[in-house]
């Protein structure tokens, strides 16, 4: 029998943090939760929300969330980096491509895969606000178990994970394993330790 062909990437898991049905249940929630807070009091047509992943963590993640969520709306890009190469601590983080229309008057909606340090948020949400964006409402799948991440304002959290290193759903190591359905931690020797 041929090894199954996706062997060689979960032989470096150690263990699964949250399942793919997991992810999918809470990524339904959360949409719900979104449009419901958006819906406007009165009758009126609400204003399309602009959607801003940060890439390229929450590309997936983002991608799954939109898909839930019927209405009207726009995507912008970011993309910051803060891990570069096969770091597992933040190297601060830093701005590397803005692709944003207007924001001028706009509702956004900022989608982020993790949130870790805090930096990321703190860098982005304040530029938004420079651009005239109305609202700024932030929204991460994931919340690590440390105090920083704990301070940091966030509308909306789809996980607390313990404070580990995770990688899948969009998360990499050195740039891989994205593409992974499900949140897991790897085993030490992938990780260079
Ligand atoms: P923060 O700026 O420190 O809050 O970290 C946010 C960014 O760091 C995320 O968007 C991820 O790209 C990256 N990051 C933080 N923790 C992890 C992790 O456990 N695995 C992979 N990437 C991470
Ligand atoms: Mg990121």
């Amino acid at each position: 029998m041929p090894a199954r062909y996706d062997e060689p990437m979960n032989r470096d898991i150690q263990r699964v943090v949250i399942t793919h049905r997991q992810i999918a249940r809470r990524v339904d929630e959360l949409a719900r939760q979104i449009l419901a807070d958006h819906r406007p009091a009165t009758a009126a047509q609400p204003a399309p929300i602009t959607i801003i992943p940060i890439l390229t963590g929450a590309m997936i993640f983002c991608a799954d969330l939109i898909r839930r969520m019927p209405v009207v709306l726009r995507i912008e890009l970011l993309t910051v980096s803060s891990y570069p190469g096969d770091s597992q601590k933040s190297q601060g983080a830093k701005l590397l491509a803005a692709h944003v229309g207007d924001l001028q008057g706009r509702h956004v909606l900022l989608v982020d895969d993790i949130l870790d340090s805090g930096g990321t948020l703190r860098l982005v949400v304040p530029k938004l606000r420079e651009l005239g964006a109305a609202s700024v409402k932030t929204c991460v799948l994931l919340r690590k178990d440390r105090a920083s991440a704990r301070q940091t304002p966030v509308d909306y959290v789809g996980f607390d994970i313990p404070d580990e290193f995770v990688v899948g759903y969009g998360l990499d190591y050195n740039h891989l394993y994205r593409n992974l359905p499900r949140i897991v931690t790897l085993k030490s020797h992938v990780m260079g330790a």
